[in-house]
C-alpha cells in the first residue's frame, strides 16, 4: 500500500520497507563495526561469532550484507533462518544449502559429506560458513550439534565459520553455565544497540536519499525526526513503520511535509508507547527549541 505515495514524493522505491535490504544499509558506527567483525571473523577463520541485539536493531540486515559478501567472494555458506527446527531438520537444511546431495539426508550422511566439503574447501584455500539467525530459539540439542561442528579444525584454523545472530536472550543462553562449552568457543561477540539521536537523523536521511528523495530534510523536518527518535527509542524497525505511516498520512492529505500532528496520529494508530512524558502541545508552538530539549532530556 505504501508504494502508493512513491510517485507523489518522487521516490524510485519505498524508503521505509521492512525487508532487510542491504541496498538501504546505513553504516552507523556500530553496524559498520559489526559487519567488519563478521567479515574479519570469517576471513581469519575464527570459528564462532555471536551477534546480538534487540528485535529490530538490524541483525538480519547485517546477515544479508554478509551473505552478499560471501556470494561475491564465492565462499560456500548455509543459512538457518527458521530456528525452531529439530536436529534432523537442521541437517536437512545444511545438506540442501551446501548442496551436499545426501539422499536421505540423515545426520551421519550429512556429517560425512560435510566433512569432505570442508576439507576440500580448506585444501583450496577457501572456507565455509554456517549462518544462524534467531539463535535464541534453538533447542539445546541443535545448539549442541552446532557446537560440535565448530570443533572441526586443522592447523590453519576452524574449518567451519559459524555466525550466530540472536535477541538478547541468546546472550543470556551463552552466559548460562549449562552452555559454557559453547560460550568458550565464541571468538567474537558483537552487540547492536538502538540508534542515538544523531544516528536516527542520519538513518532517516540516508533511507530517503537512497529511495531518491532530493531534499529529505524538507520532507521530514529535523524537529519531527527528533520526536520520532524519542517515540521509537531509536529502534530502526519501529522508525521504519512510523516514517512509512507518516508519509502515507502526508500523501493522503496531499502535503509534501510531515508534521508533529501527523506524528501524533500515527503514534496513536501504532499504539506507540514511550517512556518520558510529553510536553503539552502549547509549549511546542511557544518554544522553538522544544524538540531538541525534549530529546536531550530523555537521552
Ligand atoms: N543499519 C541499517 N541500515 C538500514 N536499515 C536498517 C539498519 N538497521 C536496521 N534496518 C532496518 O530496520 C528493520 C529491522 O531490521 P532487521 O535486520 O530485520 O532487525 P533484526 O533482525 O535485528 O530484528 C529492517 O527494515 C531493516 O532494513
Ligand atoms: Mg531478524
Amino acid at each position: 500500500m505504501s508504494s502508493l505515495y512513491n510517485v507523489f514524493f518522487g521516490f524510485k522505491e519505498n524508503p521505509f520497507n521492512l525487508t532487510p535490504d542491504p541496498v538501504f544499509l546505513y553504516r552507523s558506527h556500530q553496524h559498520e563495526e559489526a559487519l567488519s567483525n563478521l567479515i574479519y571473523g570469517v576471513q581469519s577463520r575464527k570459528g564462532f561469532i555471536a551477534l546480538t541485539g534487540e528485535v529490530g536493531t538490524g541483525k538480519t540486515t547485517l546477515l544479508e550484507c554478509l551473505r552478499d559478501f560471501l556470494t561475491q567472494n564465492r565462499i560456500d555458506f548455509a543459512t538457518i533462518f527458521n530456528s525452531r527446527l529439530t536436529v534432523a531438520e537442521f541437517f536437512e537444511m545444511v545438506n540442501y544449502d551446501l548442496d551436499l546431495r545426501c539422499n536421505p539426508p540423515s545426520k551421519t550422511q550429512v556429517l560425512l559429506a560435510l566433512n569432505e566439503v570442508l576439507l576440500h574447501n580448506t585444501r583450496n584455500g577457501r572456507t565455509t560458513v554456517l549462518i544462524v539467525d534467531e539463535s535464541q530459539n534453538l533447542s539445546w540439542e541443535v545448539l549442541e550439534e552446532i557446537r560440535l561442528l565448530g570443533n572441526l579444525e586443522n592447523r590453519a584454523g576452524k574449518l567451519l565459520q559459524i555466525i550466530m545472530a540472536g535477541q538478547p536472550e541468546f546472550d543470556r543462553i551463552l552466559d548460562d553455565p549449562t552452555y559454557r562449552q559453547l560460550k568458550q568457543r565464541v571468538a567474537l561477540r558483537c552487540t547492536l544497540r538502538p540508534f542515538a539521536e544523531s544516528e536516527t537523523h542520519q538513518y532517516i536521511h540516508s533511507r530517503l536519499a537512497t529511495a531518491g528523495a532530493t531534499n529529505p530534510a524538507l520532507l521530514i523536518p529535523d524537529h519531527v525526526v527528533s520526536e520520532i527518535h524519542v517515540r521509537t527509542q531509536g529502534i530502526p524497525r519501529i522508525i521504519n513503520s512510523v516514517a512509512d505511516n507518516l508519509l502515507l498520512t502526508a500523501f493522503a492529505m496531499a502535503e509534501k511535509q510531515v508534521t508533529l500532528e501527523m506524528l501524533d496520529e500515527v503514534s496513536n494508530d501504532l499504539r506507540l508507547e514511550w517512556g518520558a512524558q510529553r510536553v503539552s502541545r502549547e509549549r511546542i508552538f511557544d518554544d522553538q527549541s522544544y524538540p531538541r530539549k525534549v530529546a536531550g532530556r530523555r537521552e
